[in-house]
């Protein structure tokens, strides 16, 4: 395992997808019942975006660097940001929080995480990082191995992010969609966020048409180009699949995504779409 998020931390890829887990997330804590959260790739939690890893890539740049200075940011995005800059209170962006603290941040006190994350030191960081909240339950452990043996949470309310690092590039689809399978028949009502990387729109084209065949009744998937997925080899894109996914969220996605393609764009032909794979 090379990957370490640290050196991506912030960058556009990020910006989509935790503005989308906390929409996603305020969809849920609408209702009063507690939920779980259950993030299967939860990294280390915070990142320096003054540390080395951060400054050799310069990412987040192109990604938070964009929108945290913005004096008027799109409504849409204002609810993500007003999150970021609560990280960062002398108004610069020194820090930039992952997907388990963000969604500490958003979920209330009888709500429950469970923090999957294989690297001794990542995991290390994070439980360091939650040692003070004990709705926050971290596991070295592999996430998807986790998912098995910990579904349905005793909630039976919630959601479950999975964000790998796709080392294995293509192939992390089918080992996606084995857990997916396995985490509904356990789960059948849990909402089930996928974030995946766009180099190609072709290559994530088989991964669309199995999940629009089964097994969730509901799949939406929202994606952001920020350039043209002709230029070879690069990260032109990311997307996320949402199995089960809450009422209305379609309208917050619909009006997030053109005002994520404004921010982020790196090309004239950027663009963010929505699709329903499956439902109504
Ligand atoms: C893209 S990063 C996660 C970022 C985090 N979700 C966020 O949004 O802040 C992926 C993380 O998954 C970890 N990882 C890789 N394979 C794993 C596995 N099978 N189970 C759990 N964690 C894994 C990596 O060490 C890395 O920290």
């Amino acid at each position: 395992m090379n990957y370490r998020h640290a050196f991506h931390a912030g960058n556009f890829a990020d910006v989509f997808k935790h503005a989308i887990l906390l929409a996603l997330l305020d969809a849920l804590t609408a209702k009063d019942k507690p939920l779980c959260y259950f993030d299967t790739h939860a990294g280390r939690g915070s990142y320096r975006l003054d540390d080395a890893e951060a400054l050799k890539t310069g990412e987040w740049r192109a990604g938070i660097g964009r929108l945290f200075d913005a004096p008027d940011p799109p409504k849409s995005l204002r609810r993500y940001l007003d999150a970021i800059r609560a990280c960062n209170p002398d108004g610069t962006p020194r820090v930039y929080p992952g997907s388990p603290w963000l969604a500490a941040q958003a979920s209330r006190a009888n709500d429950r995480l469970v923090l999957c994350e294989t690297q001794d030191d990542e995991a290390a960081a994070l439980r360091t990082l939650f040692r003070d909240d004990p709705r926050a339950h971290v596991h070295r452990r592999d996430g998807y191995a986790a998912l098995n043996a910990l579904l349905p949470p005793a909630e039976r309310r919630g959601m479950v992010l999975i964000d790998p690092p796709f080392e294995a590039q293509e192939a992390e689809f089918a080992v996606i969609e084995a857990a997916l399978a396995q985490a509904r028949a356990r789960w059948p009502n849990g909402v089930y966020a996928v974030w995946y990387p766009i180099k190609s729109r072709r290559a994530v084209a088989p991964f669309h048409r199995r999940m629009s065949e089964g097994p969730f009744d509901a799949v939406v998937v929202a994606e952001l180009m920020v350039q043209p997925d002709d230029s070879p080899l690069r990260l032109n894109g990311c997307g996320m699949l949402v199995a089960n996914p809450p009422w209305k969220l379609d309208g917050v996605l619909a009006a997030m995504l053109p005002a994520l393609r404004d921010m982020l764009a790196q090309s004239a032909r950027a663009e963010g779409h929505l699709r329903r794979l499956r439902g109504e």
